[in-house]
């Protein structure tokens, strides 16, 4: 890729047998439970992106020890946290920052937590609100952003109910409440991701869960002390998802992607996908640190429209730019409820796939929270350079686009992408993907 920009040409069919990098999800997850719990973590195929590279440097900074032994293979020392000399840089990084500010809440610190100009633009209200109710000092700044300080200390119980269907929410109120023994309960009208709960058992927690009439209930249970754990991250779904869209709209593409994490929490994309004519196949079902993993085959597909219910977004939020690409390829409408959330993540989101879908010729517009794609039942025109706000998903969203249009698009900066899916021009190269 030249320089920050980069730009995808109309390519052959894709084909072959790739990896994507590990999940980014549990990655994190499995840094900072790796640097609470006693005893040393084994971690192997940890995404090595730039925003897991920086919550180790916050552990780090915590007290913890994290040190990477080989190409993924890091070990992680946890014990007490302590006030960290500096503030916690977290760069790009959302599910970073929220879930370290809920773990470094429950210790006797006092913390200043910022990112780079993306993080503090992001609202911080959501995850300082139960802080607060659970009795930790968080003073942010002006509109509830970073930098915020936060003073930690020994906390009460809460039940909180998330709305927002959001698992960074979630985590971070459980990660706080790990050394209380208050009670602790997380409310979920609609469920979101739950490798916190997953992974928290691995550690040895206790978390339970109840199906109620009013949602899912999570709570922590009595037993909340960590215990070292071996770990091993599977492929990132969310960033499959861009592979597998690629070859479902270049023709003649024959692609599997090994190694995915296909929990149902995060599946939300293949089965809209599937709904709209993708022949997709999920091989060798198995599971690994306590997720389903798949092998996941593709060929490319002529796609169809398709409405896709609110109540799904919460197992696809990251994956909406990339099914918009899809949907731009689809014949008829597609028709995305309830993706508001998609206005406060690393870009606008919705602003930025809409002009980016107008610049390549492709009509789409938003009612309320609500995402309208008429797909041309072909390719699009492209020849277009897109913005991508310093967003990676936006970024290979259109690089995706511009594999199969009929003139190359540019995206204005490509360096972001090393945050989730660092290597993506080789790997996409390594099938006959051409991005420069
Ligand atoms: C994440 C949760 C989601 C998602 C983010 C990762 C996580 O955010 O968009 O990329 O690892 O918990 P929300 O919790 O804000 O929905």
């Amino acid at each position: 890729m030249a320089g920050d920009q980069a730009t995808a040409t109309a390519s052959p069919a894709l084909r072959g047998t790739i990896e994507v990098p590990a999940d980014k999800s549990m990655s994190h997850r499995a840094l900072i439970l790796g640097a609470l719990a006693k005893g040393t973590t084994s971690i192997s195929g940890l995404l090595e992106g730039q925003d897991v590279l920086d919550t180790a440097a916050a552990v780090r900074a915590f007290g913890a020890t994290a040190e990477r032994c080989a190409p993924g293979e890091w070990r992680v020392t946890g014990g007490a946290w302590r006030s960290p000399p500096t503030a916690i840089d977290c760069g790009n990084s959302g599910t970073g920052v929220r879930l370290l500010m809920g773990a470094a809440a429950g210790f006797d610190l006092e913390a200043v937590f910022t990112g780079d100009r993306s993080l503090t633009r992001r609202p911080m209200d959501r995850v300082l609100a139960p802080l607060r109710t659970m009795g930790a000092e968080v003073e942010a700044s002006e509109g509830g952003r970073l930098p915020v300080r936060l003073r930690g200390g020994r906390l009460c119980g809460i039940h909180f109910r998330n709305d927002k269907a959001s698992a960074q929410i979630k985590s971070a109120i459980l990660l706080a409440g790990l050394r209380s023994e208050a009670a602790v309960e997380v409310l979920e009208p609609a469920p979101s991701r739950d490798h916190s709960e997953n992974m928290l058992r691995a550690f040895g927690c206790d978390v339970e869960v109840e199906e109620t009439a009013d949602g899912r209930l999570v709570r922590l249970g009595r037993q909340r002390s960590l215990t070292a754990a071996t770990l091993q991250i599977p492929g990132d779904p969310s960033s499959a998802a861009f592979p597998l869209v690629a070859a479902l709209i270049s023709p003649g593409s024959n692609l599997t992607v090994r190694s995915v994490m296909v929990n149902p929490l995060r599946a939300g994309l293949f089965t809209t996908l599937a709904e709209m004519g993708a022949d997709l196949r999920f091989l060798d079902q198995r599971s690994m640190s306590g997720e389903a993993v798949a092998d996941i085959a593709v060929r490319s597909s002529p796609l169809r429209g398709v409405e896709v219910p609110a109540e799904r977004a919460p197992s696809m939020i990251d994956e909406y730019p990339i099914l918009a690409i899809a949907a731009a390829f689809a014949r008829g409408r597609t028709v995305m409820h309830g993706i508001g959330e998609l206005r406060v993540k690393e870009s606008d989101r919705l602003a930025a796939i809409l002009a980016g879908l107008a610049a390549c010729g492709i009509e789409a517009w938003e009612e309320g929270d609500t995402l309208i794609v008429d797909g041309l039942g072909g390719p699009p025109v492209g020849g277009a350079k897109v913005l991508a706000h310093d967003d990676h998903r936006i970024a290979m969203s259109f690089l995706v686009m511009g594999l199969a249009s009929e003139r190359a698009i540019s995206v204005d900066s490509a360096n972001m992408i090393d945050t989730s899916f660092p290597g993506f021009a080789r790997t996409m190269g390594s099938i006959g993907a051409r991005i420069a």
